[in-house]
């Protein structure tokens, strides 16, 4: 009996993945390139459910019903396309392989072109939620070929998570490059509602100086409310964690030095390169080389005095859950605005409430208020950013106030909130009728006869000014 899918690659991701499609009773053959890792895996892990073990490519691609099913579980680069390309000469004409690592939606536009030539589909899979998310049920953004996807649905279907009301988070995305480009997408946004968390907690902590467990309750709290989301929740988790060789809270014993993969850094050059304004990932990706820094700024931190001067509001724990929601609200606007940008640039006709909807459980982002987005866009498909829309353009009327005076109030008391205060420029700039970039024209027009445009004609006419005379 051949088995209905593969599985390339049994690290942690890998193995749980695994599991969750054989405990959904499909059969499936794994292959690992150390013999000695699949064996583990095989007798610690596998309790009856329809896994076979296969110790060569060879016997691996034998094991799989055509057209074969083929999911890569391994370090997204070079080691993707060495895999690739070893697999390639025992495939058939249809077979399927489909990326499951953070891979460069390039790359994954690159290979799935390559791969079309010689008849077979490359599937371009984002898969969020981590090692439980993989073995309990994670989000899953495939993008590949629209046809060879009835081959992949049904086992996708069953082990994806499901939303409350049952809806799988799972849905085909659209060709080549898209299914990566929206998991990009939800890392950059990842990597941002991350920091705004961080800030909300740096503030709690250094500016109004509550304790571990004042802050734990506080994240508690937010979760009961519109803020309930898996990375609020986790928060207040890791807040309540004792340090086990010192007894101390965890938190404070682990060291303000923060890593990266990459992602976030992906997400916001995207940004640049398309021209699509998201400086909340842009400044969570430079928050966290602001932290690596560490040493230096230990060094720098004895040169400047921290006196505190701005006082703290009577409302701060209000205002700072006000602070939160808003730039949340912007941060996703920004994600979700650069999917459309690529959308429309790479015609993948992407939909944006099904998106939301993707990320409602699962992955890493998943929280309640996706809902009120995929509702967003159900009103308004083609909504040009979520903060125009009704819902969010009145709760960001209400929230404003208490967002500018967190933002005065670290701000005036030297605490590092890039990614509140840029989301607020953010939100500034996008609500503003006119910016002095009538300025900036002039200087160019000036210096370099760059040209510029006239408020009272036609856009499409350049204007030029002899400023000086030789
Ligand atoms: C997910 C996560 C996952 C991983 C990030 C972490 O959706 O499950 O995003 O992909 O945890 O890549 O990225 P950093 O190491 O860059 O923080």
């Amino acid at each position: 009996m051949k088995n209905e899918i593969g599985l390339y690659g049994l690290g942690v991701m890998g193995q749980s993945l695994v599991l969750n499609i054989a405990n959904h009773g499909h059969s499936i053959a794994v292959f690992n390139r150390s013999s000695g890792k699949t064996e583990t895996f095989m007798q610690e892990k596998v309790t009856g459910q329809p896994i076979t073990a296969t110790y060569s490519l060879e016997e691996f691609v034998d094991a799989l019903e055509l057209p074969r099913r083929i999911l890569l579980m391994v370090t997204a680069g070079s080691v993707t396309d060495a895999t690739i390309e070893n697999l390639l000469p025992l495939l058939s004409k249809g077979d399927i392989i489909v990326d499951c690592g953070n891979s460069f939606y390039k790359d994954t536009v690159r290979r799935e072109a390559y791969l079309k030539e010689k008849g077979i589909n490359f599937f371009g899979t984002g898969v969020s939620g981590g090692e439980m998310g993989a073995l309990l049920g994670p989000s899953m953004m495939p993008g590949g070929d629209r046809e060879a996807y009835r081959y992949l649905e049904p086992v996708f279907m069953d082990i994806a998570a499901k939303t409350p009301s049952g809806d799988a988070c799972c849905g085909y995305i659209g060709p080549d490059g898209a299914g990566h480009y929206v998991k990009m997408v939800h890392n950059g946004i990842e990597y941002a509602d991350i920091q705004i968390i961080c800030e909300a907690y740096h503030m709690m902590k250094a500016v109004a100086g509550m304790t571990n467990a004042q802050i734990q309750q506080v994240f508690e709290t937010w979760n009961k409310g519109r803020l309930r989301s898996y990375l609020i929740e986790i928060t207040a988790e890791i807040l309540k964690r004792k340090d086990e060789e010192t007894g101390n809270d965890l938190i404070d014993m682990i060291l303000d030095r923060a890593g990266q993969k990459g992602t976030g850094k992906w997400t916001s050059m995207e940004g640049l390169d398309i021209g699509c304004v998201i400086p909340t990932v842009a400044e969570s990706v430079f928050a966290r080389n602001m932290s690596a820094i560490k040493d230096e700024r230990v060094r720098v931190s004895k040169l400047f005095d921290s006196r505190p001067f701005y006082p703290l509001a009577d409302t701060f724990l209000e205002d700072l859950e006000k602070a939160v929601y808003a730039a949340k609200v912007c941060c996703y606007a920004q994600g979700f605005r650069l999917l459309k940008e690529a959308s429309e640039a790479n015609s993948w006709g992407l939909k944006f409430g099904e998106i939301a909807l993707l990320w409602r459980a699962g992955c890493i982002i998943r929280a309640d208020f996706l809902e009120d987005i995929k509702r967003a866009f159900d009103i308004d498909p083609d909504c040009p950013n979520l903060i125009a829309t009704e819902k969010f353009s009145a709760e960001l009327k209400t929230a404003e106030t208490a967002w500018r005076q967190i933002v005065l109030c670290g701000i005036g008391n030297g605490c590092y909130l890039p990614a509140l205060t840029s989301t607020l420029n953010y939100f500034d700039g996008y609500r503003s009728a006119r910016l002095p970039a009538n300025l900036l024209q002039a200087q160019r027009d000036y210096f370099g006869a760059h040209t510029y445009q006239r408020v009272d004609k036609d856009p499409s006419q350049a204007f030029h000014t002899v400023w000086e005379t030789l």
